[in-house]
């Protein structure tokens, strides 16, 4: 089914609910121990089993759009360095010096040619290889091509780049994403204006991520912001393999009443929203103001993480106002996410380590955190008989 098809429905299920007072249901309730979100033994099978083996999205394509443009992230205990390629492709590799191990650059972002150690001052091409030897006739013999910095696996589609935290680990990155990238790449946004980014702290990770995956926290915890505008816990969902696309009927959703189903897909943003997760650790929120792309980078221990708030919006700023009025609507919706999201989670990871309560419990309407967490389950298991869970 394409996505138009795809959308069309979505939108059909979201009036049915909002005319009948119903959102999308599981079957059945579920419990999680509240441990998921506090031991440290299983958020070390997390970091093992999650993010060093699957596909993680470290950036955007238009952060590096031009030939040697680079920026550097640090996940867990990986330093990377990011580079844009002369014929345009995308490298990933481990931004660390192949002589005694010295970080190559701190700098977050820039466009460079060659990077130069800061220790002994070896350089090296953007595409990682060793360039020179400083004072080479002093050193020794060394065969340079070994030498290089160590590449990891890079994708890049949709206005994403991926990559994988394990050197030489083969990983299959289309099957990976699935129908949820070719959703994404459907929205273009290599061609929309990179407008920056922020950072914010939080809670376990999945605190954090839950908070993306329902609406019904939004009267309650959104009561200016969000629910003016949008239903509280009125969601409808779609899942692509371990993702998922979670649709948020407008309080306006009514009207779409009035068009021909066939086009309902072109008014997102307009009688509804959408919030499309790539498993285990983003979450995209269209909006008519500004697009949000969330990356949340666990630790440095199991109950916080940071977060990347990537921002992007579909035009670009005519002058210097239009560019001061989008860095303040960023610092703002960064203060939104911080103080009606992140500073809930926070709390809640209290609540949750004080051991008050053995389980937490998703309701049959929090149906896209009942998958999340079937989804890590099943990573965590390792059973390679078990079925992947069902939507
Ligand atoms: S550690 Fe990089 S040149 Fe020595
Ligand atoms: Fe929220």
């Amino acid at each position: 089914m394409d996505i138009k098809q795809q959308h069309n429905e979505m939108v059909g299920r979201m009036l049915d609910h909002v005319e009948n007072g119903t959102t999308d249901q599981a079957e059945d309730t579920l419990t999680v121990p509240s441990a998921a979100y506090t031991d440290a033994d299983i958020w070390q099978q997390e970091m093992d089993l999650i993010f060093k083996r699957l596909p993680l999205t470290v950036g955007l394509t238009n952060e590096i759009p031009e030939p040697g443009d680079f920026k550097t992230l640090t996940m867990f205990d990986k330093p990377l360095l990011i580079t844009r390629q002369r014929d345009g492709s995308v490298r990933a590799m481990l931004n660390v010096c192949s002589h005694r191990g010295m970080m190559l650059t701190e700098e977050k972002s820039g466009n460079k040619g060659v990077f130069t150690c800061p220790y002994h001052g070896w350089s090296f091409a953007g595409d990682g290889s060793l360039r020179g030897v400083a004072d080479a006739h002093k050193f020794g013999e060394v065969d340079k091509s070994c030498l290089g910095l160590t590449q990891l696996p890079t994708y890049e589609r949709g206005g994403l780049i991926f990559t994988v935290l394990t050197p030489g680990l083969e990983v299959d990155f289309e099957a990976f994403l699935g129908g949820m990238i070719e959703d994404i790449e459907d929205l273009g946004f290599e061609d929309w204006y990179y407008c920056g980014q922020r950072e914010i702290y939080g809670a376990n990770w999945k605190v954090a991520y839950d908070g993306y995956l329902e609406g019904y926290h939004f009267a309650a915890a959104h009561p200016e912001t969000i629910h003016p505008r949008t239903y509280s816990n009125i969601m409808d969902f779609r899942f692509h393999g371990p993702h998922t696309m979670i649709g948020f009927p407008q309080k306006t959703i009514a009207k779409l009443r009035e068009v021909p189903p066939e086009d309902w897909w072109k008014y997102e943003n307009d009688g509804y929203d959408f919030i499309r997760t790539i498993f285990p650790n983003v979450s995209i929120f269209v909006a008519p103001e500004l697009t949000q792309i969330a990356q949340l980078i666990p630790g440095p221990t199991p109950g916080e993480n940071r977060t990347i708030l990537y921002y992007l919006d579909r035009k670009t700023p005519a002058d210097d106002n239009a560019r001061a009025e989008l860095e303040k609507f960023m610092d703002w919706l960064k203060t939104v996410v911080q103080e009606e999201d992140y500073d809930v989670g926070l709390a809640v990871q209290k609540g949750l380590e004080s051991g008050a309560h053995q389980n937490v419990v998703f309701g049959r309407n929090e149906h896209g955190n009942q998958y999340f967490h079937q989804w890590v389950n099943y990573y965590l298991a390792e059973d390679p008989e078990a079925p992947p869970p069902k939507p």
